[in-house]
């Protein structure tokens, strides 16, 4: 395939130099081992639900297909379940509850595949993936093969993780995941007044309950990356000190949240509140909005090139620091030129 355009869930024109698929293990640790050598730019990209792109990738741009999915029931009681780095995310939700696994329910319904969720930690209403991964296959392009990671080993954080440094030289293949230990997570508000709706307490609430309350909030909330281009959050929920929560408090009502893992930053505090008490909800600039019901969400409504959602993205920022004191740092990564 040559110069040809690169999917992206935004929505946003990008041509890639080259772009290739990796459909096998062999197949990604070849095309990596020859870009490598050749010392040419290699992109990585799963489905594209989570960067904004420039308008051009220079050198290959693989695209991760890999397929296959194992449930193995274990002796100490759980599942392993592993997933193929190109399956694609609620599918491997849907599998598991299927047959009854508990652990990914509060992950319905998140766009992209199953081999970017580890690179930012991917998490909602309540549960994030770090819970449940118990290890990632990788392709190690310093040492040219395939390790294994334990999940103590990969950095995971709030919305981070050792994959998302730039440069980062391991290539996710595979995950390995233990699930059925987790205990049903229906503490969110969203998620009990939506069971709520449909008839279920939220303490008789199974895995299927939760997954289908999750599912209907993020249909209502969020828009359908199908019809409308977006990359779920833009920012992601900033992590302030003491004294930033009371200056940004002074000017604004704020729920703030303990995050004990963030040496020196000690609350999580909501973006989409700043942003909309800075009056962005719902406001335009060119072909980009800010989506009306979740201003963390930045949409394509037709046209936007991928320069124009950093514009955005950079006009909200500045703003939000000017009137609340508090950095916003973007979620999605940044790729291309
Ligand atoms: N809010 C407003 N105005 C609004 C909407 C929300 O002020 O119009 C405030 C409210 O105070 C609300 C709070 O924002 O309580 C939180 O909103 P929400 O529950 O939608 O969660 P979030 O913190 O904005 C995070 C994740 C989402 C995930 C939800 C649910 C990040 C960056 N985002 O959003 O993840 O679905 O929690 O757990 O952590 C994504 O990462 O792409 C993503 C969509």
């Amino acid at each position: 395939m040559k110069a040809e355009p690169v999917p992206n869930t935004l929505a946003v024109p990008c041509v890639a130099d080259e772009l290739a698929l990796a459909r096998t293990e062999t197949e990604l640790a070849e095309r990596l081992v020859a870009s490598d050598r050749a010392g040419r730019p290699v992109t990585l990209l799963g489905g594209g639900s989570n960067v904004v792109l420039g308008s051009r990738l220079p050198g290959l741009t693989l695209l991760l297909r890999l397929r296959g999915t194992t449930c193995e029931r274990l002796d100490e009681g759980g599942w392993r379940v592993t997933a193929a780095a190109g399956e694609t995310w609620h599918n491997l939700v849907r599998i598991t509850l299927a047959r009854g696994i508990r652990g990914l329910e509060n992950l319905a319904l998140i766009p992209g595949l199953v081999g970017a969720a580890p690179v930012q930690n991917i998490g909602a209403y309540g549960r994030e993936l770090g819970e449940v991964l118990e290890s990632v296959t990788v392709f190690d392009r310093d040492r040219a093969a395939f390790t294994t990671l334990r999940r103590d080993e990969c950095g995971l954080r709030y919305r981070d993780s050792r994959f998302r440094a730039a440069g980062g030289r391991c290539v996710i293949a595979r995950l390995s995941l233990r699930l059925g230990a987790t205990r049903i997570e229906a503490s969110y508000a969203d998620v009990r007044r939506e069971l709520g709706r449909m008839g279920v307490a939220a303490g008789d609430a199974g895995a299927r309950d939760v997954a289908r309350a999750v599912t209907r909030v993020r249909r209502r909330k969020l828009p359908d990356p199908r019809r409308v281009g977006n990359v779920g959050s833009f920012f992601k929920n900033p992590l302030v000190t003491a004294r930033q929560l009371d200056a940004a408090r002074a000017r604004v009502d704020l729920e703030a949240h303990p995050a004990d893992d963030h040496a020196g930053e000690r609350f999580k505090i909501s973006a989409a509140r700043l942003i909309d008490a800075a009056g962005w909800k719902g406001q335009r600039r060119g072909a980009m909005q800010v989506w009306p019901n979740q201003p963390l969400v930045l949409v394509n409504r037709g046209g936007a090139t991928g320069a124009e959602a950093l514009d955005l993205a950079t006009a909200i920022a500045d703003d939000v620091r000017g009137k609340f004191g508090v950095a916003l740092e973007l979620e999605p990564r940044v790729l291309g030129v």
